[in-house]
């Protein structure tokens, strides 16, 4: 009872930011996203350890107990269809810095399921991987398929699936690093403090089915403009309730604020890239393939930016060799 998955972080283009129940983790709205490449999580999961409890390995180190119970919460999911699962080593590397807003919680806990449910040999469907991986982290099941991807909320529940393959519209995005440091505020936390004083809440879910219609036909389309327009809008807007959260939720520092203004400025001499940004301050911007080196060096120019990234559209979860 062994297998290794590999799972790539994906970047939301019509955001998710709010809950509507905390126990199962259910998002206030659905969200479209694009899943990378380049970065990686590879996650092994061994339940032949011998192990007394379940125990996490991040980058090689043992990992702090909040990791571990996060883990491990996500395990006790699986012992509910399957009660004697005995305790598992749970190996998990990354390719990029944890927890500074490159959504390693995504592409950590797509990678985990999909290795449990290998390592069990596959005895759950689509549907109730979608279920466990979003109990862990809203936005893990979009990184179970590759591409551009939309999770959608169906009754009380949620369903993932591709809406336009990668190679159906190859577009890149390059990340401006612009601090290495975890968040001081986590996603969940921050999604509460919105919802529950920021007077710009109500209005942040009522607009997000018009934004996600939005961004549908621009993918289908192919609309490059109509998919910057619409993404900027909707990463704004989630920014800007968060920030009239009391109190205000600031995630961004000056590079990132530099950053988009960059982008804005080459997107207005033609050339064709938009930014979007999480909770966190790194600014991604996502660009058409002749552009992306004109793009990488304006970032990499700006005072703040420590390191960047190029990344093209990934795949889906899926299990290797160990
Ligand atoms: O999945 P979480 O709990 O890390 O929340 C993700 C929130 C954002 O990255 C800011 C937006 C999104 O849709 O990915």
């Amino acid at each position: 009872m062994r297998a290794t998955a590999i799972a790539h972080p994906n970047i939301a283009l019509v955001k998710y930011w709010g809950k509507v129940d905390l126990t199962r983790n259910l998002p206030a709205v659905g969200s479209i996203s694009i899943t990378l490449d380049t970065l990686a999580t590879t996650t092994r999961v061994d339940f032949d350890s011998g192990a007394d409890s379940d125990q996490l390995f991040l980058d090689g180190d043992r990992a702090s107990a909040e990791r571990t119970s996060r883990v491990r919460v996500c395990l006790d999911l699986f012992r509910r269809f399957r009660p004697d699962l005995p305790a598992a080593v749970v190996e998990s590397e990354n390719s990029f810095p944890t927890a500074a807003g490159l959504a390693s919680s995504a592409s950590g806990f797509a990678a985990l399921v999909t290795a449990v449910n290998a390592a069990l040999e596959s005895p759950l469907g689509a549907d109730r991987l979608v279920e466990i991986a979003r109990r862990c982290s809203g936005s893990s099941p979009r990184s179970l398929c590759g591409g551009f991807v939309e999770l959608a909320l169906v009754g009380d529940s949620t369903t993932v699936r591709s809406i336009l393959d990668r190679r159906d519209w190859p577009l890149d995005v390059v990340i401006a690093v612009t601090s290495k440091a975890a968040k001081t505020v986590g996603s969940t936390d921050g999604m509460e403090l919105t919802r529950t004083t920021s007077p710009f809440y109500h209005a942040w879910v009522t607009r997000s089915p018009g934004d996600l219609e939005a961004a549908r036909t621009a993918i289908a389309a192919g609309d490059f403009e109509a998919l910057a327009a619409v993404a900027e809008a909707s990463c704004l807007a989630m920014h800007a309730a968060a920030m009239a959260a009391r109190p205000g939720l600031v995630y961004w520092n000056g590079a990132t604020v530099e950053g988009l203004h960059r982008v804005r400025e080459l997107r207005g001499g033609g050339t064709p890239v938009f930014f979007t940004i999480d909770a966190g301050p790194q600014l991604k911007a996502v660009c058409e393939p002749g552009a992306t080196d004109r793009v990488a060096a304006a970032l990499a120019e700006i005072p703040g930016v420590v390191e960047v990234i190029r990344c093209g559209l990934g795949d889906g979860a899926m299990v290797v060799e160990a």
